[in-house]
C-alpha cells in the first residue's frame, strides 16, 4: 500500500523541474536588473570641482616631495617632471627659493614638441620650429600662437600636487585656452 504508482511520479518530478525553473528566474532576473546601479556605483566620478589633482613624478617616477626637491633645486630652476594626464610639467623655483604655485605644460602649443628651458636665455625654447616662451611661459615668438599651458601646483601633505589651472591666465589676463 505504500508503493506509489510509476504514473504518479512522473508529473510529480515535472512539477518539481518546474520549480526549480521558477527560483532561478526569481534569483537572476533581479541579480541582472542590479548590475546597473552597480556599474553606476564603480564607474570612475570623474572631475568635480577643482578638487582633483595628480601628484607631480620626477624623471623615475617617484613622487615629488617639495622639501627635498628645494634641496635639490635651486633659485630660477625649471625642470620637468610628469603632471596632469601624464603631460611633461615644469616645476618652478622662484627666486626667494619656495616654489611656485603654477606649473608650466612643456609642450609646445604649435605642433606638440616638448619646449626645453633655456637657463642662458632666460627662456623656453623650441627646438622645433624656434617658437620662444618667456620664463613663465607666456608665447613671445612665434610660430607658436599660444602660451603654455598652467595648472595649479599645490603642495598637500608634503607632496607636490598638480590641479588643473580653470581660472585665468595671469600672464595674459585671458580665458585659459586649455581649459
Ligand atoms: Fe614648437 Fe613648432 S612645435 S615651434
Amino acid at each position: 500500500a505504500t508503493s506509489i504508482p510509476a504514473d504518479d511520479r512522473v508529473p510529480d518530478m515535472g512539477k518539481r523541474q518546474l520549480m526549480n525553473l521558477l527560483l532561478l528566474g526569481a534569483i537572476s532576473l533581479p541579480s541582472a536588473g542590479m548590475l546597473v546601479p552597480y556599474a553606476t556605483f564603480f564607474a570612475p566620478p570623474g572631475r568635480k570641482g577643482g578638487s582633483s589633482g595628480t601628484v607631480a613624478k620626477d624623471a623615475i617616477g617617484n613622487d615629488v616631495l617639495a622639501d627635498e626637491w628645494l634641496k635639490n633645486h635651486g633659485p630660477g630652476d625649471r625642470t620637468l617632471t610628469q603632471g596632469l594626464k601624464g603631460d611633461p610639467t615644469y616645476l618652478v623655483v622662484e627666486n626667494d627659493r619656495t616654489l611656485a604655485t603654477f606649473g608650466i605644460n612643456a609642450v609646445c602649443t604649435h605642433l606638440g614638441c616638448v619646449v626645453p628651458w633655456n637657463a642662458a636665455e632666460n627662456k623656453f625654447i623650441c627646438p622645433c620650429h624656434g617658437s620662444q616662451y618667456n620664463n613663465q611661459g607666456r608665447v613671445v615668438r612665434g610660430p607658436a600662437p599660444l602660451s603654455l599651458a598652467l595648472a595649479h601646483a599645490d603642495v598637500d601633505d608634503g607632496k607636490v600636487v598638480f590641479v588643473p589651472w580653470v581660472e585665468t591666465d595671469f600672464r595674459t589676463g585671458e580665458a585659459p585656452w586649455w581649459a
